[in-house]
């Protein structure tokens, strides 16, 4: 009997290092990950956030210091979010308008100690500012009403680019928003904002440990899925994405990130515009977890994760382990 030998062998290129470096198809870099960073109140303070081992609230110097270090890594982006004082919040959310609230001192701060180093990306939603944790306004039924809510998210965005930000992302998931809001950047002297809309954004089990950090957590009645979509849509996002492109992003984005990588290839096979998706802290909480009780090497999990997502498509990745991987890349 004649041994029967394959023709192609494809296990032939993977038998050594350098031959698997040689035909990788995808890279991961440092310059692929923008970092979302919490900002408290005060100064030397750092508060750990107990859902999300290894992330903490920083007040604005240690936002500034988290900044350099990311410079340093050779990250290109953060992303910052506010833990407001409950005293500051409001049912309308107005102290998202304030000039001088944390967000834009965080903003200034870091544009001051690190210029065109950096870029920084900020949200744009109410749900940090509100006393009812949701994202826009409610009618007296308790539902998030759209276009008054876009009137206070063009405000929001228009107090962020005065104080210096680079990309406005609006996480709110309101009809018609990044139109009114481009209109309103192009209109004040802020055509080089970027507008990075959270175009694909699911109503989510996976944001639990991000509420506890913007604080919002607790105050939360009833869940947000009036306005974020439903998890079993995929048609639907097309649409959300054509609008947003149509309106006027630069970018788009798909949350949350892994359980979503369908999407992420779907939009970008559709619209060959850039990409992101955000690894939310749900995620990021699992990983942790399954690397806490030994189930995986917690390095190899953060590495692969962030690589699928370059895989499915994405130009960056929102991810708390973006200092972290940097460095693993050696950033
Ligand atoms: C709120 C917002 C959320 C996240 C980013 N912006 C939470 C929510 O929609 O309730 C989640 C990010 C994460 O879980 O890491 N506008």
């Amino acid at each position: 009997m004649t041994a029967s030998y394959p023709a192609i062998r494809l296990r032939r290129t993977r038998a050594s290092g350098w031959s698997r470096a040689l035909h990788r198809e995808t890279m991961l870099t440092p310059a692929d990950l923008i970092w979302p960073l919490f900002v408290t109140e005060g100064s030397g303070v750092e508060q750990p956030v107990a859902s999300l081992p290894g992330v903490s609230r920083w007040s604005v110097d240690g936002i500034v210091a988290r900044a350099k270090e990311a410079v340093s890594l050779g990250i290109p982006c953060l992303a910052l979010f506010p833990n407001t004082q409950p005293e500051r919040r409001s049912d309308d959310g107005k102290e998202a308008l304030n000039p001088d609230n944390l967000m834009c001192r965080a903003i200034r701060a870091i544009k001051d100690a690190c210029g065109e180093d950096i870029g920084v990306l900020t949200d744009v939603a109410l749900d940090p500012y509100t006393t009812h944790g949701q994202d826009g306004l409610l009618d007296e039924a308790g539902y998030v009403v759209n276009d008054a809510t876009v009137d206070v998210l063009v405000g929001q965005s228009l107090n962020q680019a005065a104080a210096g930000a680079d990309i406005v992302a609006p996480s709110d998931m309101m009809d018609g928003r990044i139109g009114v809001i481009r209109e309103a950047l192009e209109e004040t002297g802020h055509a080089n904002v970027q507008l990075m809309a959270y175009a694909a954004k699911y109503a989510s089990a996976f944001y639990g440990p991000f509420r506890d950090a913007v604080g919002s957590g607790g105050l939360l009645k009833g869940d947000k899925k009036s306005y974020q979509m439903d998890p079993g849509n995929s048609e639907e996002a097309l649409r959300e994405v054509a609008l947003d492109i149509a309106e006027g992003a630069d970018s788009v984005m798909v949350k949350p990130g892994l359980p979503y990588l369908d999407i992420v290839r779907r939009v970008k096979e559709h619209f060959e515009v850039p990409v992101f998706a955000y690894q939310v802290s749900g995620e990021y909480a699992m990983i942790e977890a399954a690397a806490a009780v030994g189930a995986g090497d917690r390095d190899a999990l953060v590495l692969e994760t962030l690589l699928a997502f370059k895989r499915a498509g994405c130009s960056g990745v929102l991810t708390y382990h973006a200092a972290h991987a940097a460095r693993l890349l050696g950033g």
